[in-house]
């Protein structure tokens, strides 16, 4: 397999690295916007050089972001090359374009990375889905947010000063939106949903709220109670309809969620058949995440994939309206605790939010959580 790697970055990098070790790929060039002398193959900044390049049969796309990676993506599937991403970005933005221009032109397309980073959770997803009927997909798909989560609750740190220990440790952006904002979760919560139960599902049509109304004391309410926080994406089929959603989730000391510490994610699913699968490991960082692309580089090298994972990728809109959970509202009047449908939760967040003066806070209760 002849390689091009789009962005020398991280994941780049790393994966430029793995790759040498291996006999069956070999990265023939590289694009970067900036002189890279310490490399031996061919560096560019031309992305057409790549794409007209018949010796070149798969691209391997580590810019991140929308554009350009979207123009050169499309163009390279268009040109009849495989594609191997790991941006969850591009891949909720433009899914299913994406996955009819591999269908069309007899390429492949693989995102391992995009989800769970260094695990190998949607291969496994997809093969379960093969055989088995999902029911239901759900983790902490979010290193950042597990680790400032755990900075408050471990270490008694408000917030503000959680996120910046997670940005002098290089596990925050400068800009942390993404991640505390529940974007990053939402975007491999989709990804995932789409995998299990055959979808197409748009990504701001999934209700998200992430971790910034979390202060210390919800942490010190919820500590007293046994329970952590933790951000998780949820999806589920009830009743042949799609429900998704991200949000704060407490988990008792028994759940196996509550002991993920550091930047670690922990993602289950759950099937008719074969019950509960978890897997759990480091989902970002250049070898993990690199691993998983390397992973997609070598199998589509030893022949017989598939277009995508899967085939099926229905136009689907999301209802939360059939699911319930045990929920945990706290506004400016009251703290509510109970069973409730899913759908009339969020409504209520929105209003609460829309009208009390400070920021409700609503979370799941999960693993058998009272409030
Ligand atoms: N880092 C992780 O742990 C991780 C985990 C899972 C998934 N991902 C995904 O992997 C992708 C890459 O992430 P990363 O962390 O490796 O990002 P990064 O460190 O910022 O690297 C991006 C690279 O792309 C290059 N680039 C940007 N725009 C370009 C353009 N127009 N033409 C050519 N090169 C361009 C940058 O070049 P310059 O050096 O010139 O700026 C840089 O080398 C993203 O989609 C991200 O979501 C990352």
């Amino acid at each position: 397999m002849k390689i091009a790697l789009l962005g020398f970055g991280t994941v780049g990098s790393h994966f430029y690295e793995l790759a040498r070790e291996q006999d069956a790929v070999t990265v023939a060039a590289v694009l970067s916007r900036r002189p890279r002398p310490e490399l031996s193959c061919t560096v560019t900044s031309d992305f057409d050089e790549i794409v007209r390049d018949p010796e070149i049969d798969t691209v391997v796309e580590a810019i991140g972001g929308l554009e350009p990676a979207f123009s050169y993506v499309a163009a390279a599937l268009r040109a009849g090359k495989n594609v191997v991403t790991a941006n969850k970005q591009l891949m909720c933005a433009h899914y299913d374009e994406l996955l009819e221009l591999a269908h069309e032109h007899d390429a492949c397309l693989r995102c391992t990375a995009a989800a769970g980073g260094g695990i190998p959770w949607l291969t496994s997803l997809a093969r379960t889905a093969e055989m088995d009927e999902v029911s239901a997909v759900e983790g902490i798909l979010n290193g950042t947010t597990n680790y400032i989560l755990n900075a408050m609750t471990e270490d008694g740190l408000g917030y503000a000063e959680a996120l910046e220990k997670a940005q002098e440790l290089g596990l925050a952006e400068k800009d942390p939106t993404a991640d505390v904002e529940g974007l990053d979760t939402r975007r491999k919560l989709v990804l995932s949903a789409n995998l299990a139960f055959g979808v197409s599902l748009r990504e701001e049509d999934v209700p998200c709220i992430g971790i910034t109304q979390i202060g210390k004391r919800e942490v010190r309410l919820a500590k007293a109670r046994g329970l952590t926080f933790k951000l998780v994406g949820r999806a589920e089929r009830v009743n042949g309809k799609i429900s998704a959603y991200v949000c704060p989730t407490l988990y008792p000391d028994s759940a196996p969620e509550a002991h993920m510490t550091g930047a670690e994610n922990l993602i289950s699913l759950y099937s008719e058949r074969i019950g509960k699968q978890s897997f759990t490991g480091e989902g970002a960082g250049g070898f993990p995440t690199a691993s998983n692309v390397l992973a997609d580089c070598l199998a589509i090298a030893r022949g017989g994939c598939s277009a995508y994972y899967t085939d099926k990728h229905a136009p689907c809109e999301l209802d939360n309206s059939a699911a319930e959970a045990e929920w945990l509202m706290r506004t400016d009047a009251a703290i509510l605790s109970g069973r409730k449908p899913t759908a009339e939760q969020f409504a209520s967040y929105e209003s609460y939010k829309a009208s009390d003066s400070n920021v409700p806070l609503l979370a799941r209760l999960a693993g058998g959580a009272k409030w």
